[in-house]
């Protein structure tokens, strides 16, 4: 550690940390709080924090919420919700971090985007045999069969018809206060939903309902449940989310192969490894979504093979094997594996993956891996994300696809032999990311794959969106005009039709394999054709409040969807906010950028924090 921040913590401990009241904590932390802007500064705070933490669990609660109050960065009853349900796991962590160490580094970079991520610790990953000269079998030529993904549904139960849309919080069409009632604002949500809020109930059951009119041989979800009122959200109000989102899976589809998300248990994100104290362990969360999973794949095996939100089973007549596994593990937002030093394997998991991938290849079965959080999203620790991307290379012919979530938009990620060489010939592997129902960054949407029914390669897929945007922020009086009108569910694009069209040369043929080869082509089409990197990028968000992307941005972004290992997917360090050192040099203030996607923004504490160090920062530089 630097002298500096040695002599600071050395001033911390001296000025009396038995003495000081609350009050005067909160002023001392809201202090680190505007000094932070480096990585040295973010361990002064986290020293400040450790000393108040030192205090109990009460304090903490107490000088948090008090900084989040002057923040302002959201309203008092979301600070104190938040950190009272996320401060016994921050309380834990505090406790038993180690100032200046990889782990504390690891923190800075990931929540408040002030140090760097540390340089990548490759994990002793051990494989039963060596990699064989296999590729992917090519398409075997029979027709296709329809499946369908849809995720990131976030249904509000307590969303409300006629509640005001511009309320203060995080999601709104709720009755918050009187003002927010209905018919008592003048901006009233819609039947079906609005983009400042998570939907009613009714849009989750209008989708399936579009989805079962397509007939499907099976779906898959990649997880979130539960709604965005993340400073409410209980035990109870996560087991009636789930009751009625699957329960509703269960009435109007077929088979469903589901995953676990950050938001499916109360608190959010907190999911602890086996080496954790088993009190943290939500596993109340994980046995309910575990008896929906039964009850969706007719699998009893989904029950009981693992106890943590992750499954391997084989798709009934088929040799697909399908692996959910438990991305939240390798969340940056679970302050569970911010321990010391951080757990490489949580629950032996990549230990599991490696054997079931192992099986599927001795027995030349096909697999889909489907989780929520895209393994080389920078939301993924680098760590873990270049473990899990190992893995997915040495099984590349037995993996037809991935199949994630959680972004709320529509992106792909390319993984790669040689990532100093990423070219077509050393692409490996291809991760669907597809965007979410709820309408919060773009109409609600779902995906339909045409599937090769025996290599279960993916031949092409149609994005489908209803565009409840164009009637649900209408006037009260409209409210029963818009509740005749019903969502169409319409195709939006086509992968083939779309992106196979700018391929050189072209690719209609509906027989062909989209495969990684393809997708990395399409990265080469965006950086050939600055006109299809602006459909890509409109298509994001179903062309919702489509931000400019033009100069570094485009490079930026192409090299996030080559970076199915995180370490090279061009993304700098964010916190809930980010300011990149860079940016900051360059531009001073205008380097302070709200950095976020929807997801992130209301996803609990880290982001929280990471928007009081944006706050504190905002202030100083307005001084
Ligand atoms: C935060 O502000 C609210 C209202 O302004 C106040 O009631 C509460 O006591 C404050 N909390 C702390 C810890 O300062
Ligand atoms: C990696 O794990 C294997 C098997 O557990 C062990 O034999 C080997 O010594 C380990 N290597 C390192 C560098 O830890
Ligand atoms: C609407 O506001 C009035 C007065 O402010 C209040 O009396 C009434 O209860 C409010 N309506 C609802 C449904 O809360
Ligand atoms: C939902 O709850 C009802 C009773 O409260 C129960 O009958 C039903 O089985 C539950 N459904 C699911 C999918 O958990
Ligand atoms: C959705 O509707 C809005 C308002 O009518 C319109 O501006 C937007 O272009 C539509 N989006 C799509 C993808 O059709
Ligand atoms: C990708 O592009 C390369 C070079 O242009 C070409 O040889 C290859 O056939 C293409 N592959 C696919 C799947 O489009
Ligand atoms: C549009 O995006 C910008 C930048 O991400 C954001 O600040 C703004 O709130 C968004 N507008 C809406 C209506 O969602």
């Amino acid at each position: 550690m630097r002298l500096a921040v040695l002599l600071a913590i050395f001033g911390l401990l001296a000025s009396g940390v038995q003495s000081k009241s609350a009050d005067e904590w909160i002023t001392t932390i809201w202090d680190h709080f505007k000094e932070a802007v480096d990585c040295s500064s973010c361990q002064i705070l986290l020293s400040g924090l450790k000393l108040v933490a030192d205090l109990g669990e009460p304090a903490l609660v107490d000088v948090l919420t008090g900084v989040c109050n002057l923040s302002g960065a959201e309203d008092h009853d979301v600070c104190s919700g938040v950190i009272e349900k996320e401060a016994p796991a921050v309380h834990y962590m505090l406790k038993n971090l180690k100032l200046g160490s990889r782990t504390a580094e690891t923190l800075c970079a990931s929540i408040a985007g002030l140090c760097d991520y540390p340089a990548v610790q490759p994990f002793n990953l051990t494989f039963p045999s060596p990699k064989p000269a296999t590729t992917r079998p090519p398409p075997s030529g029979k027709s296709p069969i329809k499946v369908v993904h849809f995720s990131d549904t976030h249904v509000d139960l307590s969303y409300e018809t006629g509640a005001n849309s511009q309320c203060t919080k995080p999601i709104c069409c709720r009755a918050y206060t009187e003002k927010d009632a209905p018919g008592n604002t003048s901006s009233p949500c819609g039947p079906w939903g609005h983009p400042k809020c998570d939907p009613p109930l009714r849009l989750h059951e209008s989708m399936l309902a579009a989805i079962a009119d397509l007939h499907p041989a099976f779906s898959i979800y990649t997880g979130d449940v539960v709604s965005h009122d993340v400073w409410l959200v209980t035990e109870s109000e996560v087991l009636q989310d789930f009751n009625a989102t699957y329960g509703a899976m269960e009435k109007n589809l077929g088979v469903v192969y589901a995953a676990v998300g950050n938001h499916d248990a109360a608190p959010l994100n907190l999911f602890p490894s086996n080496k954790l104290p088993s009190t943290f362990n939500p596993q109340w969360a994980y046995d309910a979504i575990a008896a929906d999973w039964k009850t969706l794949t007719g699998l009893p095996s989904v029950y009981t093979a693992r106890q943590h939100g992750s499954y391997s089973a084989m798709h009934p007549n088929s040799k697909l094997r399908i692996i959910s596994y438990n991305s939240v593990f390798y969340y940056k937002y679970n302050f569970h594996m911010y321990t010391e030093p951080m757990d490489p394997d949580p629950d032996n998991q990549l230990a599991w993956l490696i054997d079931e991938l192992q099986a599927a290849e001795s027995a030349d079965q096909r697999v889909w891996l489907i989780s929520h959080i895209p393994s080389g999203n920078s939301d993924t620790f680098r760590d873990h994300s270049h473990a899990l991307d190992q893995v997915v290379r040495r099984y590349e012919a037995t993996i037809a696809a991935l199949f994630f979530g959680h972004t709320h938009t529509d992106l792909f990620q390319v993984a790669y032999t040689d990532y100093a060489h990423r070219r077509w010939d050393t692409s490996a592997a291809v991760g669907y990311i597809v965007p979410s129902m709820t309408p919060t960054s773009g109409p609600a949407s779902f995906r339909v794959y045409e599937i090769d029914p025996v290599t279960f390669g993916v031949l092409d897929y149609t994005q489908y969106i209803a565009n409840i945007s164009s009637f649900s922020s209408s006037g009260h009086d409209d409210a029963a005009a818009a509740a005749a009108a019903v969502p169409q569910w319409m195709p939006y694009y086509a992968a083939k039709a779309d992106y196979g069209s700018k391929l050189s040369p072209p690719i209609h043929d509906p027989a062909v394999e989209l495969t990684p080869a393809f997708w990395h082509n399409v990265t080469v089409a965006m950086e050939r054709d600055p006109d299809v990197f602006q459909q890509f990028w409109s298509r994001r968000t179903r062309g919702y409040n489509v931000t400019t992307c033009a100069g570094d941005c485009v490079p930026r972004e192409i090299c996030a969807l080559r970076g199915a290992d995180a370490q090279y997917n061009c993304a700098a360090p964010t916190g809930g906010f980010s300011f990149s050192k860079r940016d900051q040099q360059k531009n001073g203030e205008a380097g302070l950028v709200p950095g976020v996607s929807s997801e992130c923004d209301h996803a609990g504490m880290a982001p929280l924090l990471g928007k009081m160090v944006y706050r504190a920062r905002l202030g100083v530089m307005h001084e």
